[in-house]
């Protein structure tokens, strides 16, 4: 297996970035975000970036488990400066076009991304995103974005039940590729969409770029977001993250929530 992360390719390929992380790198943890989160914790002010080989105790969106054998990139990253905390979901979204151009420049063509961060190859989900924040001292806060991408993951490393609806980068071309190259030119991607958004002082191009990539807008959906669930067609994404959904009956803006593409059920 060629997954395991080099970390003098890394450090070269940060170089050229305005990033400019700590970096740690670990052969297993429970989860690189509870790990970010512990280190900020304990002081650490600066920008972090954990990767770790395998986690034991991986976390998903909606407090599912984030299954990470060997062969998976993970890896949670904390920038500055700080990012506004009503900016958190944006920051989730230019991750997840991030991770569809990284996977481009490794040879996977046409990912797509389901709302809010999820990363697909013809429908099945590749990589996962989850923000979160960090409390320091009274009224201050970090956020720690957590990204998981099956890249040399042996589908059966994964369990039967999510089979049906996962992949990894490993099945889809059918032969390993580079964690360093992946892992660079996902650092290098978020790198460059973090520029322009501070050049812009918006997330306006990001949305932009989301608008373009995604497989929800314009499909049936189902969402649930914690009280109802609602079904009808996705027809755009506000400048907050939050989708609209139209239904026959009224339409209903969803802030946060559980989707499914009802034409891919
Ligand atoms: C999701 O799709 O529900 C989000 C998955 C996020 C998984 C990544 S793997 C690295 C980081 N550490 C975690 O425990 N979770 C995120």
């Amino acid at each position: 297996m060629v997954s395991l992360v080099k970390p003098d390719l890394i450090y070269k390929c940060l170089k050229h970035l305005t990033l400019n992380p700590e970096v740690v790198f670990l052969p297993e943890t429970d989860s690189t975000n509870d790990d970010a989160k512990r280190r900020i914790e304990s002081g650490l002010e600066g920008e972090l970036l954990v990767v770790a080989e395998s986690q034991t105790r991986g976390r998903g969106r909606q407090n599912r488990v984030w299954h990470s054998p060997k062969g998976g990139l993970y890896l949670s990253l904390v920038t500055s400066p700080i990012i506004p905390i009503e900016s958190t979901p944006l920051l989730g979204f230019l991750c997840a076009c991030a991770v569809a151009d990284a996977l481009e420049s490794i040879g996977i063509e046409g990912a797509k991304l389901k709302w809010p961060n999820d990363v697909l190859i013809q429908e099945h989900k590749v990589a996962g995103i989850l923000s979160e924040m960090v409390t320091v001292g009274v009224d201050d806060y970090r956020i720690v974005v957590g990204i998981g991408i099956n890249q040399n993951v042996d589908m059966t490393e994964l369990p039967e039940e999510i089979r049906s609806c996962a992949t990894s980068v490993l099945e889809h071309l059918g032969r390993e590729t580079s964690a360093e190259e992946l892992l660079c030119q996902l650092l290098s991607s978020i790198d460059r969409m973090l520029q322009i958004v501070r050049f812009e002082g918006s997330f306006d191009s990001v949305l932009k770029m989301w608008k373009e990539l995604s497989a929800t807008l314009g499909s049936r959906v189902r969402v649930n977001d914690g009280t109802r669930i609602y079904e009808g067609t996705a027809i755009d994404i506000l400048p907050d993250g939050s989708l609209i959904v139209q239904a026959e009956e009224e339409t209903t803006t969803v802030f946060t929530g559980d989707l499914v593409h009802l034409s891919y059920d």
